[in-house]
Formats: C-alpha cells, structure tokens, sequence
C-alpha cells in the first residue's frame, strides 16, 4: 500500500494508509506492553539522527526498533563529526555505507529530511523538521484518539496554543481533517499562521469559544526557542488569555480528553491539574508513541 522508501510527512497521505498504520499499532502495542519481541525486523539498522534535542520521540524510536529486534544506533550528532563541518548529505551516504536501513531525522530546517531522502538510499523518517511537519506525532495522536473514540468522523478537536511554529499543528490538521473531524484553531493573531483557513479549519480567538462543546483539547507547546522577538507581552498575559485550565476544559463534552505532545510548559499553555487530572491522556499519548512508531519502521522495513 505505501511504496515510498521514506515517510516524510502527513500532508497528502491518503487515510487509508494512515489508518492501516493505526490498525498495525494496536497489536504493536499489546506486544510491547506483554514485552514480547518481534523479530520482523530482525539485524536491519535503524539510526537516530537528531540534530535536535529530544526525549519522546527519540527513546520510542529506538525502543520501537528494540522491540521489532532492529539493530537501533543513535548518532551523536554532538560529538560526530558533524561538529567538523561534515554535510548532511555526506552524513547520510556515510549511513548508507554503513548498511543503515532506515534513517530517523530531526533537524531545525524545514525540508532537511527530505534532501537527506534524495540523497541516500536508506529509508528517511521525518521525527520533526522545524515548523513544517511531525507526522509520528500525529500519528501517536490520531492512534489515541481513535483509542478513546473508535474513529474520526464529526469530531470536535481544538488545538490551541503556538500554531505558527507548530509542526505538530500542521501534521494534526493533515491527518485529521483527512480523517473527517473537525478542527478548531485558537491561538494570538501573533502565533496564528496568515491563511490557516486554507486548511479547512475553523479559528477562534478565544480558548472558551474554541473548548466549547468540543471532544478532544489539545495544548501546544509555546515554543519560545523558535521565538525571535516577543509575540505576547508577557509570560503572566499568555499565561491569563492561553492557558487551558480546568475552568475552560469544562466547557467541552462529558468524556472529552486533554492532550499534549509534550514536552510541557506547566502553568503556561496548560496547568498542572489539568496535565495530571483524569481527563488527560497525556502519559498514554507517550507509550502509543512506541506502538505507532513499530507500526510504521515495520511498514517501511518490510520491502
Ligand atoms: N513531542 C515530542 O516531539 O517530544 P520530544 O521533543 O521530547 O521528542
């Protein structure tokens, strides 16, 4: 069904792939959570290259290669010889040579795995390319809600914070719509891409009006490492107008649940309460992440 070598991003993958690549997590992660090893993938190597910092995303890579009996490698990109001014064209053909099967990518370039992907002949995974797309992300996002809704169709999901440097935003809103929910957007006109609607979805201003009525909350990461001058007056301001709470979560359906990627800014887009309460599916997010992650390294290491 999928012949690409590489799997760089949500936009433009038809949800029948995406959904088969859910159906595939789900006994994923029954293996996983019983710690029974597969060994589809057995000897093939799978290398972490991450020229971005990480926790989720790189340790469920390779515990997912782990548990499919990959050989997984992290690259130290710190302490290769990326640090003597070697290319990242020059880095994949050295993968290449060294038999690496699959290529994991994170980069703070838009579009550098996809010039990796045309230079080598390993595999290539986008874990996150600056603000375009994090399409494991909304993978493991679409695989938990569809855990806690049985499917798609007429959902209701806000996702509200940072959208401007927001891939995950963007991979979500791919998949998602893809998917036939129903997105709402709210963010500052300051964090809130020119053109969103283009996408086919609805923007709000304002986290009550966007929280009402719907049946999944999720809260962006406000990243202020991509922010190069100040996009809201103040941490206290976001903190009053941004912050999903408990006052605003209930205002969605009975049974709706809190989601974020992570890493969180606590008491910033989202408060503690809300992140450790019995809505939130924060944790679960995490663990489907190895489940969707062995899902989609098995569907691209089977030819
Ligand atoms: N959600 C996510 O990508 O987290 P990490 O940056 O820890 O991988």
């Amino acid at each position: 069904m999928w012949k690409e070598k590489d799997f760089l991003g949500l936009k433009d993958v038809p949800f029948a792939v995406i959904e088969n690549i859910l159906d595939s997590a789900a006994e994923m992660k029954r293996a996983f959570l019983a710690s029974e090893r597969k060994t589809s993938c057995a000897g093939k190597a799978v290398v972490t290259l991450f020229y971005e910092n990480s926790t989720r995303t790189r340790a469920s890579f390779e515990l997912a290669a782990k548990a499919l009996s990959a050989n997984a490698m992290n690259l130290a990109v710190a302490t290769s010889s990326v640090a003597k001014g070697e290319s990242l064209i020059d880095n994949g053909k050295t993968l290449d040579a060294l038999q690496a099967r699959i290529v994991v990518i994170r980069h703070s370039v838009a579009g550098a795995p996809h010039l990796l992907a045309k230079n080598m002949a390993a595999g290539v995974i986008n874990a996150g390319d600056g603000m375009n797309e994090h399409p494991t992300q909304a993978l493991l996002d679409m695989f938990t809600i569809r855990e806690k809704f049985g499917g798609f169709k007429g959902l209701k999901v806000l996702i509200a914070g940072d959208i401007k440097h927001s891939r995950v935003a963007r991979s979500n809103i791919y998949g998602l719509r893809a998917a036939g929910a129903e997105i709402t957007v709210c963010a500052p006109a300051t964090l809130m891409p020119a053109g969103i609607e283009r996408f086919g979805v609805r923007v709000v201003r304002t986290l009550r009006e966007g929280a009402a009525g719907a049946d999944v909350l999720m809260a962006l990461r406000l990243q202020l490492e991509r922010q190069k001058s100040g996009m809201f007056p103040s941490a206290a301001e976001y903190n009053r107008f941004y912050n999903l709470n408990g006052e605003i979560a209930a205002l969605a359906k009975s049974g709706a649940i809190v989601m974020h990627p992570g890493p969180i800014n606590r008491g910033l887009e989202i408060s503690g309460a809300l992140a450790d309460g019995n809505s939130s599916v924060i944790t679960g997010q995490v663990t489907n992440g190895v489940a969707v992650r062995m899902a989609l390294l098995e569907m691209l290491l089977a030819k």
